[in-house]
């Protein structure tokens, strides 16, 4: 694994990146309860890279990576993968994964905000679940970073936490959100978890999402909001 951050000084204003909100992943048994939560499945995986026409010799980077299964799904197909991730329990997790299956991606632990891609410009960007880790200011920052590592015309991918209802109704929303996502302890993520996530993590609003991605350089060619609370954009780089 090499850790490809960038070596420029961190300024002391830099939000604090490795050590995100949320649920622990620090240890080895929080890294698979995660995994189980959330349900990892190669064939959903398969799925969106065959959407994003990731194939032999194509350049991925999956920024947040995880527990690494797109990843490892995209350098089964023959595809150059790069995953990228903060937390070395993740990446542990991740290694083994890619290992189990006899592929080799490169493993970066860096952020958002320093990932320095120091290879060939990406054709395919991706991210999931992973953005609303920053405040606003800084999610701005992570997207030019993010245009940076990507060709013009390369496709970038956002999965996330995402809220889409009328800012009037969010109370509503909210906990409607949290009734019905919370599972039981063991069995998923629970409504604690999602308690946590809205108090202190920092999902934002579609259109102000949407601004972003305009002002880092992206046109977004599709977008979906299955859920009230969930989007995804489907972007390519100008
Ligand atoms: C909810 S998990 C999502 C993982 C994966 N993308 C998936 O879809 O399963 C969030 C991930 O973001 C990572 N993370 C948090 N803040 C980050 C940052 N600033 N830069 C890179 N990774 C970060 C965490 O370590 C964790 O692996």
């Amino acid at each position: 694994m090499s850790s490809s951050h960038s070596t420029r000084p961190r300024p002391a204003w830099l939000f604090p990146e490795y050590a995100p909100a949320g649920i622990d992943l620090g240890s080895k048994a929080a890294v698979a309860a995660y995994d189980r939560n959330q349900g990892t499945d190669p064939a959903a995986d398969d799925a969106l890279l065959d959407r994003l026409k990731v194939g032999e010799g194509s350049r991925l980077v999956d920024l947040a990576c995880g527990t690494g299964s797109l990843v490892v799904q995209a350098a089964r197909r023959g595809a150059q993968a790069h995953g990228v991730d903060v937390s070395e329990e993740m990446l542990a997790f991740a290694r083994a994964r890619a290992e189990s299956f006899g592929v080799a991606p490169q493993w970066h632990r860096a952020g958002f905000l320093d990932y320095d891609h120091r290879t060939e410009p990406a054709d395919v960007l991706t991210t999931k679940s992973a953005l609303h880790q920053l405040p606003d200011f800084f999610k701005q920052q992570a997207l030019l970073n993010a245009a940076g590592m990507l060709r013009p015309g390369g496709t970038f991918y956002l999965w996330d936490v995402v809220f889409s209802f009328e800012p009037v109704t969010a109370d509503t929303q909210v906990q409607r959100w949290i009734d019905t996502a919370g599972r039981p302890e063991g069995e998923g993520f629970t409504r604690a978890d999602f308690e946590a996530h809205v108090r202190e993590e920092f999902s934002t609003y579609t259109w102000i999402m949407e601004g972003m991605l305009d002002r880092a350089g992206f046109d977004i060619v599709s977008r979906a909001t299955p859920r009230l609370t969930h989007a995804a954009f489907h972007c390519l780089r100008r």
